[in-house]
């Protein structure tokens, strides 16, 4: 197990000793809610929440390198996101074009992978080019995956999938070739295996342990196929407010999970 960073407080070390070897999870998920309470718990506006929220990321990505977690898929903006103020979706944007461009060096540093998944195309032309240039610059990396999800939303990316899925087992069939003749082909169940290639997650493990904080104890629409067996961990701390010692005790909850898959123990 890593030493806890040097920065650590005493009860970040004390609990994290507490973490066994072994039963650390491949792919945490983190639904990251209650920036805008926590701003307003203090009187100061959402993006000051947002802010707040986008130096916690910083830290989990610290705190999951110290416990080798090899992926972690953020919650950054989903597809129902742009129901909210334009004012604050270009506050957003903004801040993420700003984490991408003062933290890309560190990730790099820090042997961290960016990834996305989502339909990118929909965002600012400038956080696309930012993105891009994260992706590529950082894909040789091995530490830690970082995905963020932005505008990213499960059944969007199922519907897609199956999609894509459709257009596959179409390619190669010519016009003249009849489709009852190929109807067994096509309409066959695809399976499980077949069909991931499809999601944004396609090389990622399932979503062994999930994160919801704020005390708010919904998935929202985040990564419904991939956290089918994830177990989840819900807290009633604000995402500004979560911090490495949140992240252990989330841990530690998880490593107590009897996780039987539908079997028996
Ligand atoms: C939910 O809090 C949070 C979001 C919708 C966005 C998540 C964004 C961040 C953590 C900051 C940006 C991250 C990066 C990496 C730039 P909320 O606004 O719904 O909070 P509330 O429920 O208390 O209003």
């Amino acid at each position: 197990m890593a030493e806890p960073s040097g920065h650590s407080s005493s009860s970040s070390i004390e609990i994290i000793s507490k973490i066994k070897t072994g039963t650390i999870p491949k792919h945490i998920g983190v639904i990251m809610d209650g920036n805008g309470r926590w701003a307003a718990l203090q009187s100061k506006p959402r993006i000051e929440g947002h802010k707040a929220g986008a130096e916690t990321v910083n830290s989990m990505m610290d705190a999951c390198l110290e416990l080798e977690i090899p992926v972690v898929s953020l919650y950054a903006f989903s597809t129902e996101n742009w129901r909210r103020p334009s004012f604050e979706i270009k506050a957003l944007f903004d801040l993420l074009n700003l984490y991408i461009t003062d933290k890309l060096p560190k990730m790099i540093q820090n042997g961290i992978r960016f990834i996305v998944s989502g339909d990118i195309s929909k965002l600012p032309k400038k956080s696309q080019q930012l993105i891009e240039d994260g992706i590529e610059q950082t894909k040789k990396n091995k530490n830690l995956l970082t995905n963020f999800c932005l505008n990213y939303g499960s059944q969007d990316e199922i519907l897609q999938a199956v999609q894509l899925l459709i257009e596959k087992r179409l390619e190669g069939f010519n016009e003249k070739d009849h489709i009852k003749d190929h109807y067994k082909k096509l309409t066959r169940k695809p399976k499980s295996k077949e069909f991931e290639k499809f999601l944004y997650t396609s090389k990622l493990p399932p979503v062994d342990l999930m994160i919801r904080t704020s005390g708010e104890h919904r998935v929202s629409n985040f990564l419904l196929y991939q956290a089918a067996y994830a177990e989840f961990y819900f807290t009633d701390v604000l995402w500004p407010d979560f911090d490495d010692v949140e992240l252990y005790k989330s841990i530690i909850e998880f490593q107590k999970r009897d996780r039987r898959y539908g079997g028996l123990s």
